[in-house]
């Protein structure tokens, strides 16, 4: 077994679900003792139990809670946020509040755990944005700017923050997480597979690639400021 992160702290806000839930378990898998957290308590307790990790109920829309979860942990060696909700909508249709609560979730929630984090200088912050901020589709313009405002922070604060390391995993269309479970599985499966017909690698990703993308950016001490396209592809076409 490589175990790169042992002995070290790693903390993945919205590690219940998805990719943060696939990070949290190469993680442990690697040494490192991790915390999971994100709002649902059950999700939390649950997901703590299944892998071997501390679980703690955090909304990163509330900054005191923020604080408090962030003072809690102490000093820490990497910091990963997946966690975040979003609202679509047209632009004629969507209240602005719809667009605001994104923001507040996407793009504040992962600045207020930079804010807070007490990270060890040989640390890493991986933030999480998306293909759509230069791939948008219809009625995505809050979710490309959103995609877009998490990229250039990652940018900013690899300067602010050195020499801790920031960056920014842009995923495409990945499979094993919550997006789209709305959807009847007939239909989702129809989505992936026309979406992998187009695609250079000819599929979609799962989280389990997304995970491997994240730990490199985490190991890899020459690695700041970049975001990294983790789409099979999707930019291109
Ligand atoms: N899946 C895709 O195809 C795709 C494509 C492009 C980009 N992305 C981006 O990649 C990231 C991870 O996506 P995913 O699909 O793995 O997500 P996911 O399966 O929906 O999981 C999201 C996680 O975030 C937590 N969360 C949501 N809001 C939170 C908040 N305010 N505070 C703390 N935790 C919160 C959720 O748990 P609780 O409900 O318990 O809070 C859950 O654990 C997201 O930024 C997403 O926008 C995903």
């Amino acid at each position: 077994m490589n175990a790169e992160l042992t002995n070290q702290t790693v903390i993945v806000v919205g590690g219940t679900s998805g990719m943060g839930l696939a990070i949290a378990r190469l993680a442990i898998s690697r040494g490192a003792s991790v915390t999971v957290a994100s709002r649902s308590p059950d999700k939390v307790v649950a997901v703590a139990s299944e892998l071997g990790a501390v679980g703690v109920p955090l909304d990163t829309t509330d900054e005191a809670s923020v604080r408090e979860f962030f003072a809690a942990v102490g000093p820490l060696d990497h910091l990963v946020v997946t966690g975040s909700s979003v609202r679509t909508g047209t632009l004629k249709d969507a209240p602005l509040e719809d667009g605001e609560f994104t923001f507040r979730s996407k793009f504040f929630g992962p600045y207020l755990c930079a804010k807070y984090a007490q990270m060890k200088p040989t640390g890493s912050i991986t933030f999480f944005s998306g293909i759509l901020s230069r791939r948008p589709g219809h009625n995505d313009a809050v979710l490309a700017g959103v995609n877009a405002a998490v990229e250039a922070m990652g940018r900013a604060l690899a300067r602010d923050l050195a020499p801790v390391r920031v960056n920014t995993v842009s995923p495409g269309m990945t499979r094993g997480t919550s997006a789209y479970l709305s959807m009847p599985e007939a239909a989702r499966e129809g989505m992936y597979t026309s979406i992998a017909s187009n695609l250079p690698v000819g599929r979609v990703g799962t989280a389990d690639d997304i995970a491997a993308a994240t730990l490199m950016l985490m190991t890899n001490g020459f690695i700041t400021g970049v975001t990294l396209d983790v789409d099979g592809g999707g930019v291109l076409v």
